[in-house]
């Protein structure tokens, strides 16, 4: 694992987007997971403007998406699929036949994450995967507990994600377990790249990049891995002892 400190949020974002166009550019057909959240939001906007301005091809990729809430349809401007939409399909055409999200709203949930998961070994597996990281340590839905080796999966939601989970609904929302890529995914996953900015995120950057490797902190299996990154600004470097 490396880590990265930039200036700030534009400065971190400009680089994580310029990863994917550069990784685009090298392999056409690559497969790319994103989570969505407000640490990535700058990034997508940015990778659109690159896109745009560079005219990269993205025409070719499998986009694979890294959570969603159950239950919460994709039409609520909180689930992901709403943010996926907006963000990176809509601005960039993306065609149905390359976009792979959980169907949050299925009566087979199980069935949905071995649908994901063969989706990811029949392309090749995982080129790129960029996570945010919950104040809990979580990635996607890997909430503290979580087996390091399982692959896409439902999970009981942590307290702490349900209530952090609060900011992205316009009116409360009920939220009880989520569907996720499984850790084993980032493991497995070529290059990772885990993004985090402002104060709020210090001390869990610090327990991330300086803590006991422990599944009750999922995104301390970030140290573990060769190609892994955790991209930060200044504010959430703040608790680092070594930088
Ligand atoms: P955030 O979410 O980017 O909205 O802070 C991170 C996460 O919970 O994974």
């Amino acid at each position: 694992m490396q880590l990265k400190i930039y200036k700030d949020y534009q400065s971190l974002s400009d680089a994580a987007a310029t990863e994917i166009t550069e990784l685009v550019k090298n392999k056409p057909n690559a497969v790319i997971c994103l989570a969505s959240g407000e640490t990535p939001r700058l990034t997508c906007k940015l990778l659109v403007e690159k896109v745009k301005k560079e005219k990269v091809d993205l025409s070719h990729i499998t986009f694979i998406g890294l959570d969603e809430w159950v239950g919460i349809p994709p039409d609520n401007d909180g689930s992901c699929h709403y943010f996926f939409q907006n963000e990176i399909f809509k601005p960039l055409h993306f065609s149905a036949s390359q976009t792979n999200l959980f169907d949050a709203m299925s009566g087979n949930l199980e069935e949905e994450c071995k649908k994901i998961d063969s989706i990811i070994v029949e392309n090749g597996g995982i080129d790129l995967m960029l996570v945010g990281i919950g104040m809990n340590g979580h990635i996607g839905f890997n909430e503290p507990g979580v087996s390091f080796d399982y692959y896409a999966h439902v999970i009981d939601l942590d307290d702490t994600t349900v209530s952090v989970g609060q900011k992205y609904f316009k009116t409360t929302a009920t939220l009880k377990e989520g569907i996720t890529l499984g850790l084993k995914h980032l493991q497995e996953s070529k290059k990772v790249l885990l993004l985090a900015n402002g104060a709020k995120k210090a001390g869990v950057i610090k327990k991330t990049v300086e803590g006991e490797i422990t599944n009750e902190f999922p995104a301390s299996i970030m140290q573990t891995h060769p190609n892994g990154f955790v991209m930060i600004d200044k504010e959430a470097a703040a608790l680092l002892e070594n930088k």
